[in-house]
C-alpha cells in the first residue's frame, strides 16, 4: 500500500469541524496557511493571544519523505534513540546517488551496484523501523510525493529544502533536518516558529513564452535569497486558476531559493484534475466537497492586505521570461534585458550545454512544451547547437513520455535522457568537458546555480530558465538568444523564427495510474530484522556521541575560518563527489569549508595555521586543532547556510571540534541544524562587528548563565593584546538550551527515555 487512505479518509472527515472550531477561537477570518498550520498544532494554547505568533509551537504533520543522501545520516540517528518502529507514515527515496553518464539504463545499473552498500542499509532499515521504501529509478523524491502522496490540506516535512513542492497540490510541506525528522519520527512534534504569510497576489493570466517558471524567477528577483526567510508564501488571486498543478509545483519548489518556510497554492479544479489523473479520484472527490476549506476565506481575497503580513502583486498579463543567474538564482533577468547583461558583465556568450528536467521541472507539461518547440525546429530544418541532456522527474513521467513519443524525439535531435534521478542537479554529472577551471555557461531548469553545483567546476556560469527557454536556446547556441524576437538561419539558409509554445498539462492517456512503480512496501514486523553496519565500511558509519557541556564558559576559542560572502551548504559540505559519504561522519568531514572564501587571503580552502603559521586547507587545519583539543569557531557572512536541510553542514563541523558559529545571519534549517548538533548558532548583534574579528583572534564566550533572550558577552583578545567587547545574540528557547547543554539533541533524547 502506497498511500494510507484511511488516514486521509479521516482528516477530511473532522476537517470541516476543526476548521470552523479554530475559526470560532480566533474570531476573523483566516489565510489558507493559517488553515493549515492551525488545525496541525499540538499545543494546548491560546490563539487568539500575541504571543503564541513569537513562540515556537508544535505541529503534527501527516507524512515524512526522505532522500537517500539525507536518509542516511536521519537513520544512523535514529537508530542511537533506541526506538524500534517510526511514528509517522514515512518514505525513502534513492534519487541523490544516481550518476548521470552515458545515459539512464547504463547509470542506473552501475549506480546500484556501486551504492549497493547504502541500498541494502536503506532498505533494511526501512523494514526494519516501518518505512515505505523507492528503489533506485524510480523518480525524485517531490515528484514521487507529488503523483502519490500530497493531498489538499495536508502538511508534511521532507528531509530535503525542496519539500515544499507539494505546495503545487495544496500540501503545507516543509524541509527540515534529519535531526528535526528523527524527533517526528521518534513520536515528538515538528517544533517550529510560527511562520509569517506573505501573500503572493497574481493577477490576469500566463502569455506567450512566460511560465510558470518565470513567476517564481521573477519573484526571486524581488525578494532575494533569503527575502522569505520565516515566512510561507501562499499565491491567491485570479492567475491562480490558469496555472496547472504541476506548474503550481514549480513555483512552490523554488520558494526555497528564497529562504521560504514553505509555499503553497489554494485548491482549485487544476489540482482536482491532476489527483484524478494521477489515480486519487477518491482524495478529488472528498477535497471537492470541501473546497472552501481548502483556501483563504473569502474575507481574505477581498481585503488581503489586512490578511497577510506582507502582499507582492505579479501581473502575469505582463510577465517576460526570465533567465536567472549565474552563481544565485534571484539573479533575475527578463529576458528583453540578457543580451546587455551577458555583454555587460562579459559572461561566456556560447551555451554549451542546456539541461530540463529534475524535480523543478520535469512533469508532462514542461516536457510537452520542450517537444512543441523541437517539433517546430524540425518542420522549420533546425539543429541543436549545444548539448542537450533531460532528466525525467519519475519513471511515471518516463513512460508516460515515452508512450506519448517524446523519446524518440528528444533521441532524434541528439539529446540523451539521464535516469529519473537527480543526476546533474547535484552534482552527480561527468560532463564530457572535464577541465574544472574553464570558464563556460550552462542553462537549465533545475533550481539551484549555486558555484560548482553541477559540474563541480567553479567557472561554470549556470543559469536558470523554463524548459522552453532552454529548449530554444540550445537551437540558437547563445545565452542572447531572445525566441520572442530573434530569427535563426536555418540549414538551408532561411531565417526562421519559434512560434510560441503548446502545452498539454496532462495527457488523455488511461495509462497514468500506473501504481508502485519502484515502491516496496516494509515488512509488517520489523522487530527481528537487523541493521548491518561493517565497522571498516567507508560508506556508512556508527555515530557516536558529542561530548555534553559543562555549563562553563567559552574561553580560549580560536578561529577555525572567517567566511567571506556566500556561503551555502553546498560550500560547507558539498555535494557531487562527496555524496558517497553522507553515511560516515568521518570520511564526509574531510570535506568541510572546502567551497569557502577565506575572508583574510579571498582564497578558496587555504586557512592559517595559528599554532604553524602555515597554511592549509580547512578539513586538515580543523583535524590538527581537534588533536590538540583546541575547541574553534566558524565566522559567517548573511544568509549563512543556505540551500539545502543537509545536517552534515552541521555535524562535521561539531565531528572536528568546532563549538561555535557567529555569523551576520543564517538560513533557517541550518540554524536548527547547528543546534540540533550541540553548536552553539549565534548572530552578531550589530553585525559590523563581523569586520572586528581577526585572524589570530582569541575569544570568550560568557555563556554560563544561557538563557533564552539573553545577549552573550565576547571578548576578543587581538594578537596586539588589544581587547574588544562585542554583543552576540541567539534564538534558542528552553528546550534547544537543553540540546545545547546535553552535547546534541540526540542526547537529550536518550536521556530523557
Ligand atoms: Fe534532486 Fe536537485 Fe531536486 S538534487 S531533489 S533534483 S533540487
Amino acid at each position: 500500500m502506497i498511500l494510507d487512505i484511511k488516514m486521509i479518509r479521516s482528516f477530511y472527515s473532522n476537517l470541516k469541524f476543526r476548521i470552523s472550531k479554530i475559526r470560532n477561537k480566533i474570531g476573523r477570518p483566516m489565510n489558507y496557511s493559517e488553515k493549515i498550520l492551525y488545525s496541525h498544532i499540538s499545543n494546548k494554547i491560546n490563539l487568539d493571544n500575541q504571543y503564541f505568533k513569537e513562540s515556537y509551537l508544535n505541529f503534527f504533520p501527516d507524512r515524512l519523505a526522505m532522500q537517500d543522501a539525507t536518509a542516511q545520516m536521519t537513520i544512523l540517528q535514529f537508530m542511537k534513540t533506541g526506538k524500534n518502529k517510526i511514528k509517522i507514515p514515512t518514505t525513502i527515496h534513492c534519487d541523490h546517488l544516481i550518476k548521470s553518464v552515458n545515459g539512464a539504463e547504463e547509470d542506473l545499473k552501475e549506480s546500484i551496484i556501486e551504492n549497493q552498500e547504502i541500498y541494502d542499509f536503506l532498505k533494511s532499515a526501512s523494514n526494519k523501523y516501518g518505512i515505505g521504501f523507492w528503489r533506485p529509478g524510480s523518480g525524485i523524491i517531490h515528484q514521487i510525493v507529488l503523483e502519490n502522496y500530497a493531498f489538499p490540506g495536508g502538511m508534511m516535512i521532507g528531509t530535503d529544502s525542496h519539500t515544499p513542492n507539494a505546495g503545487g497540490l495544496g500540501m503545507l510541506a516543509i524541509g527540515i533536518g534529519g535531526a528535526d525528522a528523527v524527533e517526528v519520527m521518534s513520536g515528538y512534534f515538528l517544533e517550529l516558529k510560527m511562520p509569517k504569510i506573505i501573500g503572493v497576489h497574481l493577477k490576469g493570466n500566463l502569455n506567450g513564452w512566460a511560465s510558470p517558471k518565470d513567476v517564481i524567477l521573477k519573484l526571486s528577483g524581488i525578494l532575494g535569497v533569503s527575502g522569505a526567510k520565516g515566512f510561507i508564501i501562499e499565491y491567491f488571486g485570479d492567475g491562480v486558476e490558469s496555472i496547472s498543478c504541476t506548474g503550481k509545483a514549480t513555483i512552490c519548489n523554488m520558494g526555497a531559493e528564497v529562504g521560504a518556510t514553505s509555499s503553497l497554492f489554494p485548491y482549485d479544479t487544476k489540482m482536482s484534475f491532476f489527483l484524478d489523473k494521477s489515480g486519487r479520484k477518491e482524495i478529488s472527490e472528498m477535497a471537492d466537497k470541501l473546497s472552501k476549506f481548502l483556501k483563504s476565506d473569502r474575507e481574505v481575497y477581498n481585503n488581503p492586505c489586512q490578511y497577510y503580513d506582507k502582499i507582492i502583486e505579479i501581473d502575469l498579463n505582463i510577465l517576460e521570461p526570465h533567465i536567472n543567474g549565474p552563481f544565485t538564482p534571484d539573479r533575475a533577468i527578463p529576458i528583453s534585458k540578457m543580451k546587455e547583461e551577458v555583454i555587460k558583465n562579459n559572461w561566456p556568450i556560447k551555451i554549451e550545454v542546456g539541461l530540463i528536467g529534475s524535480c523543478t521541472n520535469s512533469s508532462y507539461e514542461d516536457l510537452s512544451k520542450s517537444i512543441s518547440i523541437i517539433k517546430q525546429a524540425k518542420k522549420k530544418r533546425l539543429k541543436i547547437s549545444s548539448e542537450f541532456l533531460i532528466t525525467p522527474g519519475s519513471e511515471k513521467v518516463y513512460r508516460l513520455i515515452k508512450k506519448q513519443g517524446f523519446i524518440s524525439i528528444f533521441h532524434k535531435i541528439g539529446a540523451k535522457i539521464f535516469s529519473n534521478a537527480c543526476g546533474p542537479c547535484i552534482g552527480q554529472w561527468s560532463r564530457k568537458e572535464n577541465n574544472k577551471k574553464r570558464k563556460n555557461t550552462i542553462i537549465h531548469s533545475f533550481n539551484r546555480n549555486f558555484s560548482s553545483r553541477n559540474d563541480g567546476n567553479p567557472k561554470t556560469h549556470a543559469f536558470i530558465a523554463s524548459p522552453e527557454i532552454v529548449t530554444a536556446l540550445i537551437f540558437s547556441g547563445y545565452l542572447t538568444f531572445d525566441p520572442r524576437i530573434d530569427k535563426l538561419k536555418n540549414e538551408i539558409g532561411e531565417y526562421i523564427k519559434f512560434e510560441e509554445p503548446k502545452s498539454i498539462d496532462m495527457p488523455i492517456c488511461k495509462n497514468f495510474n500506473l501504481k508502485t512503480l519502484g515502491y516496496e512496501n516494509p515488512e509488517k514486523n520489523g522487530k527481528n530484522i537487523s541493521i548491518y553496519i561493517n565497522p571498516k565500511s567507508k560508506r556508512i558509519q556508527e555515530l557516536s556521541e558529542f561530548p555534553s557541556w559543562n555549563r562553563k564558559n567559552l574561553l580560549n576559542i580560536r578561529l577555525l575560518i572567517k567566511v567571506k560572502g556566500k556561503c551555502t551548504t553546498d560550500h560547507i559540505s558539498m555535494a557531487g563527489p562527496w555524496l558517497k559519504y553522507r553515511g560516515h561522519l568521518e570520511m564526509i568531514s574531510e570535506n568541510l569549508l572546502i567551497g569557502a572564501v577565506n575572508a583574510f587571503n579571498n582564497k578558496i580552502n587555504e586557512i592559517k595555521n595559528i599554532f604553524t603559521g602555515n597554511y592549509g586547507t580547512v578539513p586538515d587545519t580543523a583535524k590538527f586543532y581537534k588533536l590538540k583539543k583546541i575547541t574553534t569557531l566558524i565566522v559567517g557572512d548573511e544568509n549563512y547556510g543556505e540551500g539545502s536541510s543537509r545536517e552534515h553542514a552541521a555535524m562535521e563541523p561539531r565531528f572536528l571540534g568546532v563549538r561555535i558559529v557567529l555569523v551576520k545571519s543564517f538560513s533557517r534549517i541550518h540554524e536548527t541544524n547547528l543546534k540540533k548538533q550541540g553548536i552553539l548558532a549565534l548572530t552578531f548583534l550589530h553585525s559590523s562587528d563581523y569586520y572586528k574579528i581577526k585572524e589570530e583572534d582569541i575569544f570568550h564566550f560568557y555563556i554560563k548563565d544561557f538563557r533564552p533572550k539573553k545577549n552573550i558577552d565576547v571578548e576578543l583578545i587581538h594578537n596586539n593584546g588589544k581587547i574588544e567587547r562585542i554583543k552576540v545574540q541567539h534564538s534558542y528557547n528552553k528546550k534547544q538550551i537543553q540540546w545545547f547543554i546535553f552535547g546534541s539533541f540526540l542526547n537529550f533524547i536518550r536521556e530523557k527515555k
